[in-house]
């Protein structure tokens, strides 16, 4: 792969995912739509390539494949330092903060106090606004914030906020915040004065670490009935160790959250998609629930062995809701728009198959009961994603540098959820690979450390014919 621009052809740099110019990147932040572009906004430490104090690092897209760097968008200030939470479009300028003629985007965010912190407090962390009327390209704070203090909890953060409406169209602002391990609702007529509705705190969801960066929206399920999905990240306690993304479906009626089924529900079975949220404020035309994840994990994000850089987003995907017998699960699909990626396309038949480009997608059809996917090349190196009976599993444990951590080798499995295996996609990029079962009933998030290209493709138990597109570098 010939990578024009000299910088993004360091060891490991993603292609085509999203990363951050220099430095570290955590979370997704703010994400929204707004007069023909996709915003995205990122937890980041300028100064460093580790987490430190943390500022909304920012880019645009038109096609949420290929993204423009933009300076940053918010920075510390004397409430603390700026912390994960989302943007909406104002489009009534329910604020004030814009005008009806040219609505602002606002930013609802949490500021973390680290000096506060230091001297023993527990109310450190308050959330703040900032609003935009420039589309985004420049953000002032609001005069008085922070706009909802802090009650006495330690951890209270993560605001993600959306307009809710009832059925008579009568709305306000919702905000879901992250509760040391709950989610509390508040509500709003103008974004800057919260009200508490309740909180949401089942004592079978999956707890052992702290909640953090939640997501409430509807859903449409395969019969056309909408549902009201919430998200929860949690670190640690995910299925296969660190950080992961819980979720449930149920119904929210303006104040209260409850989930249908009382079962715990993981987004991805890979170890590397966390703190994923959606797009707010996409067009109904389009009716996409855009999600993009932090493609890390806190058991080892600060040591990943890159260096002007550290950590690379997921592929956008768009949610829905599927039945598996009784049950209702999302599907993460990778979007439409990556097809643009494609370069070269051909039509593969055999067991082993010889590759020629680092970055790629396969497409297969899954006939067999068991089946097996391994990418490797000559000095040694592989990944191998295997179903053996019931059991579904992925192994890194030899697929390139592993050294910096004892976890990383670890086998990866995924429970059965009662799917009929049909289909596998797979994308390939310097440090990722993503699998998607079915078109995303079931997918496994992967980061990677390969020192040279894998150039050997081989499978067991799909169709005879396999699909292999290179794609190109968005950069
Ligand atoms: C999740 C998280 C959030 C917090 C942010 C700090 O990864 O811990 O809860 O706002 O990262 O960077």
């Amino acid at each position: 792969q010939e990578v024009e621009n000299e910088y993004y052809g360091e060891p490991f740099r993603s292609q085509y995912h999203f990363t951050p110019a220099s430095n570290w990147m955590n979370d997704p932040n703010g994400m929204v739509y707004f007069e023909g572009e996709y915003h995205l906004f990122y937890q980041h430490h300028p100064d460093g390539n580790t987490w430190g104090p943390m500022h909304w690092g920012h880019a645009i897209s038109a096609d949420l494949v290929h993204w423009d760097h933009q300076p940053i968008a918010i920075f510390p200030d004397e409430h603390g330092t700026i912390f994960s939470g989302s943007a909406v479009a104002d489009v009534n300028n329910t604020s004030g903060l814009g005008t009806k003629e040219n609505p602002p985007l606002v930013a609802i965010f949490t500021y973390h106090d680290a000096d506060a912190e230091k001297t023993g407090a527990i109310d450190f962390q308050t959330q703040g606004i900032a609003y935009s009327t420039d589309k985004g390209r420049t953000w002032e704070k609001y005069a008085k914030n922070p706009v909802l203090k802090n009650p006495g909890i330690k951890d209270f953060r993560d605001p993600k906020v959306d307009w809710y409406e009832n059925e008579d169209g009568n709305g306000k602002w919702v905000m879901s915040l992250a509760v040391k391990d709950k989610i509390s609702f508040y509500s709003s007529p103008n974004l800057i004065e919260w009200t508490f509705e309740s909180d949401f705190e089942p004592d079978w969801a999956a707890y052992g670490g702290v909640w953090e960066c939640p997501d409430l929206f509807k859903l449409k399920n395969n019969d056309g009935e909408e549902k009201w999905v919430l998200f929860v990240s949690i670190n640690p306690g995910g299925p296969n160790g660190g950080s992961a993304t819980q979720y449930f479906v149920g119904d929210f009626d303006g104040e209260n959250f409850t989930a249908e089924e009382q079962e715990v529900k993981w987004l991805d079975y890979g170890t590397d998609n966390y703190a994923g949220v959606t797009w707010s404020n996409v067009p109904k035309e389009d009716g996409r629930r855009l999600f993009i994840g932090w493609m890390s994990n806190w058991e080892y994000a600060n040591i990943v062995p890159t260096e002007v850089w550290r950590s690379a987003k997921t592929l956008p995907r768009s949610l829905e809701l599927f039945h598996s017998g009784e049950k209702q699960y999302i599907a993460s699909k990778p979007i439409e728009e990556i097809k643009k990626l494609r370069v070269d396309s051909k039509e593969v038949e055999g067991e082993s198959i010889d590759l020629s480009s680092e970055l790629l997608e396969i497409e297969l059809d899954i006939v067999g009961a068991d089946f097996e996917f391994e990418l490797s090349n000559a000095q040694g190196e592989q990944v191998i994603l295997k179903k053996e009976g019931n059991s579904l599993s992925f192994d890194r444990s030899l697929s390139g540098k592993t050294d910096f951590n004892n976890e990383f080798k670890k086998l990866h499995t995924a429970p059965d959820l009662g799917l009929d295996f049909r289909s596998l996609s797979v994308f390939v990029d310097k440090s990722s690979i993503e699998f998607f079962f079915n078109g995303g009933e079931l997918v496994l998030t992967e980061i990677i450390f390969p020192e040279n290209p894998y150039t050997q493709l081989k499978t067991k138990g799909f169709g005879e014919v396999k699909k292999v597109h290179s794609l190109k570098s968005i950069w």
